[in-house]
């Protein structure tokens, strides 16, 4: 998913990068493990698997089909409970109030969001303009592009596209959406390759803009930010959190905040004191990619970067 995988997208394909998942968050029988980002349900069917019966597994997505999935397959087990909403709000859910022994966070879009015309966030079909997770909330891609000037659209496609024509494409939708509103996702596919100079990149030209248009539509990286924190403040201690990332801002942001919990702060020359500091997180590994025998049957895994950390015991004052 997310530059995708998942076992729903091809029957028999594994999600991305399973069994260094299931290895990371160590299941333990009697625990309760937390995947923020159900999607099909690929990973927490591996977890459900090694749970035994005082185990339990919470399932939350932002996506209402996805969670109709979770319901329709898992609402039966007393193990599991499942909540609609933003891991960004995770700590808000009463069931995460005893603690977790493991989070997942397998970040972007998924396969069959990516795969339906008619949720708007494919360049390759043509549907409606929209590319949000939760349809319900928000502002659509849409009624975006149709309110935003120049500066904030090419500034969202600069940022989170590191689209380099970014100026030209906002100006160019600012011009035609006078004529005519962008409501489909083949316009806006078209009008961007329009304004492109041909070059010999292999990637459609509209890839960084509708990358960009999805994380801003969505509020990806704000909420990447917010799920981290809450992640943390729910782990018990000796619990796992695990995040897959698809690009670069994703990794960057997750990165940062492993090490601003596992790692003292570069010194400071002008500070006459070293200021102490206590690690409360054990980064496990670097970043991992998914194995060659895994490219090899899935190669949208290939951006696929899984980073782990391990929440360390509250050390006593001395
Ligand atoms: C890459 S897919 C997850 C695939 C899943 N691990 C599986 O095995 O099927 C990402 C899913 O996360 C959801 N998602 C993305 N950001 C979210 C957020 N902030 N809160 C809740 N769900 C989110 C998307 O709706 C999508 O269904």
């Amino acid at each position: 998913m997310a530059g995708g995988h998942g076992a729903d997208a091809a029957p028999g394909h594994l999600p991305v990068m399973y069994a260094q998942v299931l290895d990371a968050l160590r299941v333990q029988g009697d625990g309760t493990y937390l995947d923020g980002t159900f999607g099909r349900g690929g990973h927490a069917r591996g977890v459900l698997g090694q749970l035994g019966p005082g185990g339990r597994l919470l399932l939350m997505d932002k996506d209402p089909e996805a969670i109709a999935v979770a319901e329709r397959e898992f609402a039966a087990d007393p193990r599991v409970s499942i909540f609609r909403g933003s891991f960004a709000q995770l700590a808000h859910w009463d069931a995460t109030q005893g603690g977790l022994d493991g989070v997942l966070l397998d970040l972007g879009v998924s396969s069959p969001q990516l795969d339906v015309a008619a949720r708007g966030f494919s360049f390759g079909k043509d549907g409606p303009l929209d590319m949000r997770m939760d349809p319900d909330s928000g502002e659509s891609a849409a009624q975006w592009l149709a309110r935003a000037d120049d500066r904030e659209i090419a500034d969202v496609l600069w940022r989170y596209g590191e689209e380099r024509m970014s100026r030209k494409i906002a100006r160019a939708i600012v011009a035609r959406r006078d004529e005519q509103p962008l409501v489909r996702t083949a316009q806006l596919a078209d009008l961007i390759a329009s304004v492109m100079p041909r070059g010999k990149e292999k990637i459609h030209p509209a890839t960084r803009s509708f990358q960009a248009i999805r994380i801003f539509i969505n509020r990806e990286l704000a909420d990447l930010e917010a799920g981290l924190e809450a992640a943390y403040a729910r782990l018990n201690a000796g619990g796992r959190l695990a995040v897959i990332s698809f690009h670069s801002l994703e990794d960057r942001i997750v990165k940062q905040f492993f090490a601003q919990h596992s790692k003292a702060p570069p010194g400071d020359r002008r500070m006459p004191v070293e200021q102490s500091f206590t690690p409360t997180l054990r980064t496990l590994g670097g970043a991992e990619k998914a194995d060659e025998a895994e490219l090899a049957v899935n190669p949208r895994a290939r951006s696929a970067v899984l980073r782990v950390a391990e929440k360390l015991p509250v050390q006593e004052a001395a």
